[in-house]
């Protein structure tokens, strides 16, 4: 007999504890942010870091609106740096804002490792459930709450390892932001609006028909992650 299986149950992303978890952003989701929960004009001179950048999903949109865009992976994609951001740590407030969408399972340990990177502030797109569980909320949002939480109104559909426009999802999904200059200790809530027909682009997923993934994606050893060269990228 067929066992019932929960949506929730569907909607669970669980990765091998050595996966690089990668789930390519759909540029659009990148755009809600500056559009409908950042101040998109007081960012065009201001530095951002993509440190978990994959194929450039998000760093890409990110230099369509910030003065200067800094982007690494512990992973060689084709783009960016070859660089982890828990093992090679960039500088104190290195940048005014660290923004990504980190691996799953590590990302608490990205959130307050980007709250020491980013000078003004931080913003990480995950699970809206993310802010929920005891122990998270000792280890994280006690101490560091978030100045705002911007729940999509429509699903971001992310896919391992490749963008798919007709993609579906029963995960939702919120950007997280810890904006340095807002003090009052309590999350204001924003909804992101439907937006995603007027900020798509056909040429989103141009790159993804050429590049997604590395070879060998399976996690390893840094010094062999970054002997990779470009040309060992595979067409999905
Ligand atoms: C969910 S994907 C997001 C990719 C990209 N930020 C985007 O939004 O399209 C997570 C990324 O984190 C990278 N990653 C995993 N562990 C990392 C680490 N310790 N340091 C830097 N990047 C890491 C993976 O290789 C993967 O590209």
């Amino acid at each position: 007999m067929m066992k019932y299986r929960s949506p929730a149950v569907t909607a669970q992303r669980i990765e091998p504890s050595d996966s690089p978890d990668y789930f390519p952003t759909p540029p659009w989701a990148t755009r809600a942010l500056l559009e409908h929960v950042l101040d998109k004009s007081a960012v065009a001179s201001l530095t951002c870091l993509e440190p978990a950048c994959g194929a450039g999903h998000m760093a890409k949109v990110l230099k369509e609106y910030f003065g200067e865009v800094g982007a690494s992976d512990a992973y060689h994609y084709g783009y960016g740096e070859v660089r982890d951001f828990l093992l090679q740590p960039y500088g104190p407030s290195a940048f005014d804002w660290v923004i990504t969408n980190p691996p799953f399972r590590l990302a608490e340990r990205f959130i307050h490792e980007a709250l020491r990177v980013g000078r003004r502030g931080v913003a990480i797109l995950a699970r809206t459930a993310f802010n929920e569980g005891v122990g998270r909320y000792e280890r994280l949002f006690r101490d560091n709450p978030p100045a705002m939480v911007a729940p999509f109104s429509e699903r971001v559909p992310m896919l391992k390892g490749r963008l798919d426009r007709n993609a579906t999802t029963a995960t939702s999904y919120a950007w997280f932001v810890w904006d340095k200059s807002h003090r009052s200790g309590q999350a204001q809530t924003k909804q992101v609006p439907p937006c995603r027909k007027e900020l798509e682009r056909d040429d989103d997923y141009l790159s993804d028909l050429a590049v997604s993934k590395p070879v060998g994606m399976e996690a390893e050893p840094l010094p062999d992650r970054a002997r990779r060269k470009p040309e060992q990228l595979v067409l999905l």
